[in-house]
């Protein structure tokens, strides 16, 4: 198929047209693009078949206004209630039961939903057009790093979905935090946009889920399907090196083959000698899609603090390095 490039409010209208019709559609979001579509089996069997994405692995519904949680999900708890109005719209997507309308195909067969309601504003316009909630993956290849251009989304998904809306560069660059309100305390699945201390501030004590820091045991169930998957993974080796900075540049020069490094600006020039790939949070996903454009046999990653947004970030990269790792 021909993927259709659109833009402004004409393209909003296409791509709800395009929606609404079960066809797949990557649309901005605030965090990362989405590949998009209504909740039908057929609409999410095309997502599914698109991204190559394991059948297990559940998906996001994006509603367009905070009070459609009530809508999708059942019980919500006050708590819920009290996190929408104060981080929605935007980068937190809650886990609750779900109503019985929500097609298993969506949820995967659990009896949960994730919800959430995204900042962007043409994210929200392509909800409030296509008139029903919008279930979403990120608009990559399973497996590829997150997209967070319009250009990502075709590099990864031309010729495989109905079209691209270009929303411009996503504003955090991350995906939104997974928080389950389904047990006796709220449980982070996955960090993201809204931190954890962000979360806690409002709601106290925020427990973590054990794949935020480590790799899935693959004799367990992970309470988010998605963690136990390989994610995010340039095609060049990535390994994490951990250790004083000066040692880290005299390991990195000692190995064999051309070697560069994944950097914060603050380290950049302590690597000096070596080819360089910085990040920010906002361009992490760039990063990692740019490392395979340079020619290097390895890349060795700089973690940052996992305390704010430098949780979210040290999370996406142990993934990326499939968790392997070198402390000096
Ligand atoms: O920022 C985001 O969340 C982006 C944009 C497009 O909204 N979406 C995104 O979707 O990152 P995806 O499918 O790449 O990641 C969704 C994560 C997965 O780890 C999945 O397993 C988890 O959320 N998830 C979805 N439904 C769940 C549920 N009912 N219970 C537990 N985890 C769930
Ligand atoms: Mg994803």
């Amino acid at each position: 198929m021909t993927t259709k490039r659109l833009s402004g409010p004409e393209g909003v209208a296409e791509a709800a047209r395009l929606l609404a019709s079960g066809e797949a559609v990557a649309i901005p979001t605030e965090t990362v693009y989405g590949l998009a579509c209504i909740l039908t089996d057929e609409a999410v069997a095309r997502v599914y078949a698109a991204k190559g994405r394991p059948s297990d692995n559940p998906l996001i519904v994006h509603i367009a206004e905070p009070e459609e949680l009530h809508a999708a999900a059942l019980d919500v708890p006050e708590m819920a209630d009290v996190l929408a109005r104060r981080f929605w719209p935007g980068p937190l997507t809650l886990v609750l039961p779900k109503r019985p309308h929500i097609p298993a195909s969506v949820t995967a067969g659990l009896d949960t939903v994730a919800a959430r309601c995204p900042a962007h504003e043409v994210c929200r316009a392509v909800i409030r057009a296509t008139g029903q909630p919008l279930a979403a993956p990120s608009a990559n290849c399973s497996g590829s790093p997150s997209p967070t251009t319009a250009r990502h989304v075709l590099d990864d998904l031309d010729g495989r979905v109905a079209a691209v809306l270009d929303g411009g560069p996503c504003a955090v660059g991350l995906e939104s935090t997974v928080l389950s309100l389904t047990g006796n305390r709220p449980r982070l699945l996955r960090p993201g946009g809204v931190t954890r201390e962000e979360l806690e501030a409002v709601i106290g004590p925020v427990e973590a889920d054990k794949a935020v820091f480590s790799a899935p045991d693959a004799r367990e169930t992970p309470s988010a399907p998605g963690m136990k998957y390989r994610h995010y993974a340039p095609n060049t080796p990535l390994v994490i090196l951990r250790g004083p900075v000066k040692a880290a540049r005299a390991y990195a020069l000692a190995q064999p083959g051309r070697c560069g490094v994944l950097c914060m600006e603050d380290e950049a020039a302590a690597f000096e000698g070596l080819p360089v790939v910085q990040y920010t949070y906002q361009t992490l996903f760039n990063a990692l899609r740019r490392i395979d454009t340079i020619g290097l046999e390895q890349v060795f990653a700089r973690v940052p603090e996992p305390t704010g947004i430098g949780l979210a970030v040290a999370n996406r990269l142990q993934k990326a390095a499939g968790y392997k790792k070198v402390n000096i």
